[in-house]
């Protein structure tokens, strides 16, 4: 045996799900999909990421597309490749925790439109929140990835939050769960090269499963991190298509490729495949160019070397001040952040969790310290989102939660467990405008949306 060849990196291309949604507000349509899919499917990643994080929401938003389409249409053109998803765990493709009898029923019906790997996350980790989604992927013969979110407490990896010890014990319990792969996520390209060494190296000597990173590369460090973590030996990465890297998106495959080339790491891919597609991307792509962000020369973001605030956050955040008319207090709400994340208990920031403390931030930076508080924050405080990583200030709970409709004393179990079934109380809400399984199924993630969604798909008024 070639012993050059002894442990090839694996590599899942995100262009379709992560790439355009890092960089294209998630607009990229299903039809100009088709012409690269079979391209795609030549090359020979370990998967292609075609669905969920913030697609399902947008296809039928605002791309008046049905989402659960595009796995099956692309499914005729990608028959090699597996599919894969990114689940928000209870959130499923939402922004809150559903009851059980809705996540089990999206489950089911995302393998049997083509999902082949679930990469699930939860935003606060815990990992009570994995298990309704992960038995069902199981039960339906499909790969889960389950999914640590990165986080820091300190500028670097350490401090008595986010430490090494805390990844590898979140890494061993969910290949206990049941974890077909661990992936550490880290969405906003936070992690820095030595750290993702430290991790890769920690995670190996306690799981036996496939380690797989992923990252953006925001920050300007992902090339390096991956570098990084390859050596440490890790097992899969996550890349898109030129076109649609950098930024704030995934690093691009084709330096890593020619990187490792003759290496024991080698991936096997053909660069001349790899340029073929993206030369077709750069033909199809320009139509979304006014979607990519303009308002700086940098492609990357160096503010978040030291904010750590999240892309996708830090868009958000710009667009609610300028709405308040407040956008020159950008820099005291980027102060505040940290303060209200810590204050609610040490959270990661992801979708939900990063506008739930985002949202809260710029209120207490605009109207006095928790004077305005949104339902989501009382929500979070509650612990109707999960276990935060550290306790919540027993004097900030109580301003909080006071007049909370749902009390003062914050649960402690499944969040899940405290909801009631949803699924049935939809059908019969939304009536025959659901034709299927798959539109009761929007209407129950999305009731607003959805409805009006369906109404278009059906032509009703
Ligand atoms: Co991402």
């Amino acid at each position: 045996m070639d012993q050059k060849r002894k442990n090839p990196l694996k590599i899942q291309d995100n262009t379709l799900r992560d790439g355009h949604q890092s960089l294209l507000a998630t607009r990229m349509r299903t039809e100009d999909m088709i012409p690269l899919a079979e391209k795609m499917d030549d090359i020979g990643f370990w998967a292609v990421e075609v669905w969920g994080g913030a697609t399902f929401d947008t296809m039928h938003r605002f791309l008046n597309e049905d989402p659960w389409e595009r796995p099956k249409i692309l499914k005729r053109y990608i028959k090699k490749t597996p599919f894969s998803m990114l689940l928000r765990g209870q959130n499923l493709v939402g922004y809150r925790n559903y009851p059980d009898d809705v996540a089990k029923a999206f489950v089911d019906k995302a393998c049997e439109v083509g999902i082949d790997i679930f990469r699930i996350f939860d935003a606060l980790n815990d990992l009570r929140n994995f298990q309704p989604c992960m038995d069902r992927v199981k039960a339906n013969g499909k790969k889960v990835e389950a999914s640590i979110c990165y986080s820091l407490t300190e500028r670097r990896l350490g401090g008595d939050v986010y430490n090494l010890a805390y990844f590898e014990k979140k890494a061993i319990e969910l290949e206990s769960m049941g974890a077909d792969t661990i992936c550490i996520k880290d969405m906003a390209g936070i992690m820095s090269p030595y750290d993702a060494y430290a991790v890769v190296t920690a995670l190996k000597k306690v799981i036996t499963v496939p380690l797989h990173i992923h990252t953006h590369y925001t920050s300007g460090m992902a090339s390096m991190t991956y570098l990084k973590a390859i050596e440490a030996g890790v097992d899969i990465v996550d890349t898109c298509l030129a076109p649609f890297a950098l930024r704030s998106s995934q690093p691009a495959v084709e330096p890593l490729v020619v990187t490792l080339q003759g290496t024991p790491r080698d991936t096997g891919l053909d660069l001349n495949k790899l340029l073929a597609a993206g030369d077709l991307l750069e033909e199809i792509a320009p139509k979304y160019k006014d979607f990519l962000a303009t308002n700086r020369m940098s492609v990357i973001d160096t503010g978040v070397l030291a904010h750590q605030v999240p892309g996708g956050m830090i868009s958000n955040l710009v667009s609610q001040l300028k709405e308040m008319k407040a956008l020159h207090r950008l820099a005291e709400v980027h102060a505040e952040i940290p303060i209200t994340r810590k204050e609610a208990g040490t959270v990661p920031l992801v979708t939900p969790t990063s506008q739930i403390v985002g949202v809260q931030a710029v209120m207490n930076v605009l109207f006095g310290k928790y004077k305005v508080i949104t339902n989501q924050f009382r929500d979070l405080v509650y612990g109707l989102y999960g276990q935060t990583a550290t306790p919540i200030d027993p004097e900030i709970r109580k301003i909080v939660l006071k007049k909370y409709k749902r009390g003062q004393t914050p649960i402690e179990g499944r969040p899940a467990d405290y909801l009631e079934p949803e699924l049935e109380k939809a059908r019969e809400k939304i009536g025959a405008l659901a034709r299927t399984e798959e539109d009761l199924l929007t209407y129950a993630i999305y009731p607003t949306t959805g409805e009006q969604f369906l109404k278009q798909k059906y032509g009703v008024e």
